[in-house]
């Protein structure tokens, strides 16, 4: 186990990536707090499933676009757990609209929890951080949508561009109190967020053309450079993007 003694949030950990990352952070000994904004029971299930395999789990509710509900989630964390050594910033929207169409709510929700959630709830984090003395990850779980263009994705792509930026800011601010912020880019994931491509044959056969590897990925793949760039392996990595994509990125971006 490599994080045994760990405490670890992941926001948006009742569904896909969020709730793959969950249980394979538990399964290598953190505590995890969970967030989740609707999806309660499926919030239960991640953590029933990890306290079954004798591991620690809390489940908050929590809306990431609210600051106040990110700094709660970080403090019901610390409160039952005592510290916290790990933030993946994973909870995220995606509404693909062309953009002649795009509403301004439509702009303001995915912004509020791809970008400002994930930002705010750093700023908590690292405050607990510095609080206990220092060390620390952030993990953003961003897209290979924060350098590749995706037509018809313009606010999605804003969002994951900025994530982008944010990290390449932030990680010499926190790097005095040696905490480290890193993105990792996965690519087409089997989760609900991209279901109604996995749903369509054309759509699907059209994404898996550009996937070099020729295959969709699974919430595992994430977990796994979740887990390797929170432990003390990575401890040189940071301010940086680890893209999980099957080689996705780089063949896309030669087409
Ligand atoms: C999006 C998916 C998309 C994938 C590859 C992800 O960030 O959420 O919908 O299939 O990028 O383009």
């Amino acid at each position: 186990m490599q994080l045994e003694g760990k405490v670890a949030v992941v926001t948006g950990g009742s569904l896909g990536i969020g709730a793959g990352v969950a249980r394979r952070l538990a399964a290598e000994g953190a505590a995890v707090a969970l967030d989740y904004y609707s999806h309660r029971d499926a919030a239960d299930g991640v953590a029933a499933s990890i306290t079954a395999a004798g591991g620690k789990a809390l489940v908050v509710q929590a809306d990431v676009a609210q600051v106040a509900d990110v700094q709660r989630l970080i403090s019901q964390a610390v409160s039952r757990f005592g510290r916290l050594d790990i933030l993946v910033n994973n909870a995220g929207v995606e509404q693909p609209a062309p953009f002649e169409s795009v509403t301004e709510q439509q702009w303001d929700h995915q912004i509020a929890v791809d970008l400002k959630g994930a930002f705010f709830a750093a700023q908590a984090a690292w405050r607990q951080f510095v609080a206990q003395g220092g060390g620390g990850v952030i993990i953003n779980i961003s897209s290979v949508h924060e350098e590749l263009p995706m037509v018809g994705n313009s606010v999605y792509c804003a969002a994951k561009g900025g994530l982008r930026m944010l990290t390449r800011t932030l990680a010499s601010e926190v790097a005095r109190h040696n905490v480290r912020i890193v993105n990792i880019g996965p690519g087409a994931i089997a989760t609900p967020i991209n279901q109604i491509t996995l749903d369509d044959p054309a759509r699907k056969a059209a994404l898996l053309s550009e996937i070099p590897l020729k295959r969709i990925g699974t919430p595992e793949d994430i977990a796994n450079a979740v887990v390797w760039l929170a432990s003390d392996q990575a401890s040189y990595v940071t301010g940086t993007s680890l893209f999980v994509d099957g080689g996705l990125m780089i063949y896309a971006g030669s087409l």
